[in-house]
């Protein structure tokens, strides 16, 4: 397969700063475009990150640019705009004010960008995936958000942690919202090919799984004036790199349910399989009675969510 043309990253904060420099130096495409509405941001990381070219390797081209016109024909965009959580807040609280930056973004991608595939990482992720196929008018497969493939990182990490093994081989499922109400699979966790019930305690897993679901407070309670952004950013290549290659990964995603999971018309972490179309497939596995009462409630959390935006006359059609 051939590689691609263009990718661009919408945001050149700390979030799209790094996915930018991880995507250069995967060399996974021809381009990679940096865009910020703040001058000289995006030029300056982009020109920073390129003249690591020689030492590293890559033969990526880095751009930088404050136009949106620079999305023009790019086949993946991420969007990292937005604010960033303070401590205290929780992602909703974000959500107004994101809703504005994603419907010009997804304004732009319709006009400029309408082959691209979308992958949304502005919070709430679930929400803001949502408005951006709606305004997009995007087809729904081609626009997806990261949402379990960061806390299902940071629950591995925990994991290999607590049993002292290598991160790599411990395998972990977290769907429903990227948020709160978070649904870590347990049955489908496992080290090596053992499952994880079998290595640790009960009670032990379950710290896991409460650490997992703060995983993005901790760090916004430590940094004090923002939020994570390597995790982010690793995940966030992750996904692009399943898009670009074509490797149709299985990897938890927000994606738009159309009757899985017994939901329709909502965004939510689910197991998809991720390949140059965007979600090719969402694969559907059995929740326990517990699972199912938590995916509940993140469908829950993601549709009041809907309804405040549209209270907030931000949803299309509204005042
Ligand atoms: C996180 O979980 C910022 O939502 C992001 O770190």
């Amino acid at each position: 397969m051939q590689r691609l043309g263009k990718i661009a990253v919408l945001g050149a904060g700390n979030v799209g700063g790094s996915l930018a420099q991880r995507l250069a130096e995967m060399d996974l495409a021809d381009e990679v475009v940096l865009l910020d509405i703040v001058e000289g941001l995006p030029e300056g990381k982009a020109l920073d990150l390129q003249e690591s070219a020689p030492i590293l390797g890559f033969s990526t081209r880095v751009r930088g640019s404050t136009s949106l016109d620079a999305l023009a024909g790019a086949e993946i965009v991420v969007e990292t705009a937005g604010l960033a959580r303070k401590p205290g807040m929780s992602r909703s609280d974000l959500l107004a004010k994101n809703a504005a930056i994603v419907k010009g973004h997804a304004d732009a991608v319709r006009a400029k960008a309408p082959q691209a595939v979308v992958v949304v990482v502005t919070n709430p992720v679930d929400v803001m995936t949502h408005y951006f196929q709606e305004q997009s008018g995007l087809p729904p497969a081609r626009v997806f958000g990261e949402s379990g493939t960061l806390d299902t990182a940071r629950f591995r990490w925990f994991v290999a942690e607590a049993l002292g093994v290598a991160p790599r081989d411990v395998v972990g499922f977290v769907l429903g919202t990227h948020g709160d109400t978070m649904v870590p699979i347990l049955t489908l966790a496992s080290v090596g090919g053992v499952p994880l019930g079998r290595l640790l305690p009960p009670e032990k897993i379950q710290a896991i799984v409460e650490r997992t679901k703060q995983g993005g407070g901790e760090i916004v309670n430590l940094l004090k004036t923002g939020s994570a952004f390597y995790a982010p950013s690793a995940s966030q290549a992750e996904l692009v790199a399943a898009v670009a290659r074509n490797e149709r990964r299985l990897l938890p995603v927000s994606a738009h349910l159309d009757g899985a999971f017994g939901e329709r018309g909502v965004y939510l972490g689910v197991p998809a399989v991720l390949g140059r179309g965007g979600v090719e497939r969402i694969v559907e596995v059995e929740l326990t009675p517990s699972e199912r009462s938590a995916f509940a409630q993140s469908v829950a959390a993601v549709r009041a969510d809907l309804t405040i935006l549209a209270q907030l006359g931000a949803r299309p059609g509204a005042a």
